[in-house]
């Protein structure tokens, strides 16, 4: 099974997200939007894991300790080397802090985090090759996309499902943040 970690949108964030970024959709712009409800935050990637790594994910996961985070949207923007468009996230301590303990819990299981640097983000649409037209929808979005917050008070487990018209997410585990 193909799994990550990942902290999922309030409903109130993720309908102002969805206001803002509708302007920006115009039939047959050839962009693959991501739809609204599958919107996360991802803690950690993991990848394939066999079902022994599954049980030591369920039975390690509700170990991380760690006090509700608050999330705060900060810009808008590409990555361009993978063809996305993004919702940037503010990179808080806390933030910070939280993947840290994921990372402790998962490596017990077998799970190295990834090399490149944290930045936390909601991908909103994707296409490779297209920076030019990603870097212009960027452009269109506000810089300063207001006080768009909420206090993440859980992550999940969500199993991908890999196919022809895209991924699929199912939850498989929820981890509450409670101190
Ligand atoms: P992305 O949205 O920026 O592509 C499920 O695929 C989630 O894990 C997505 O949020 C994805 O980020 C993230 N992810 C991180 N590393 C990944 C990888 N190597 N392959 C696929 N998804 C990855």
């Amino acid at each position: 099974m193909r799994l990550f970690l990942a902290i999922p949108l309030s409903p109130a964030f993720a309908a102002g997200l969805e206001r803002t970024v509708a302007a920006l959709r115009r039939p047959g712009d050839g962009l693959r939007w991501t739809s609204a409800d599958s919107w996360h935050i991802t803690l950690q990637f993991l990848g394939n894991a066999s079902a022994e790594q599954y049980g030591c994910l369920l039975a390690r996961l509700p170990e991380v300790h760690a006090s509700p985070v608050s999330i705060r949207l900060e810009s808008f923007g590409c990555f361009e080397r993978s063809g996305v468009l993004i919702a940037a996230i503010a990179a808080s301590p806390e933030l910070a802090s939280l993947v840290k303990r994921v990372q402790s819990a998962t490596a017990v299981c077998g799970f190295l985090p990834e090399a490149r640097p944290f930045q936390p983000h909601i991908t909103l649409a994707r296409a490779r090759g297209r920076d030019r037209a990603l870097r212009m929808l960027a452009a269109k979005l506000p810089a300063q996309p207001g006080l768009a917050a909420f206090e993440a008070s859980e992550f999940l487990l969500y199993e991908s499902h890999l196919g022809s018209s895209g991924a699929r997410y199912e939850v498989r585990a929820w981890f509450p943040l409670a101190g």
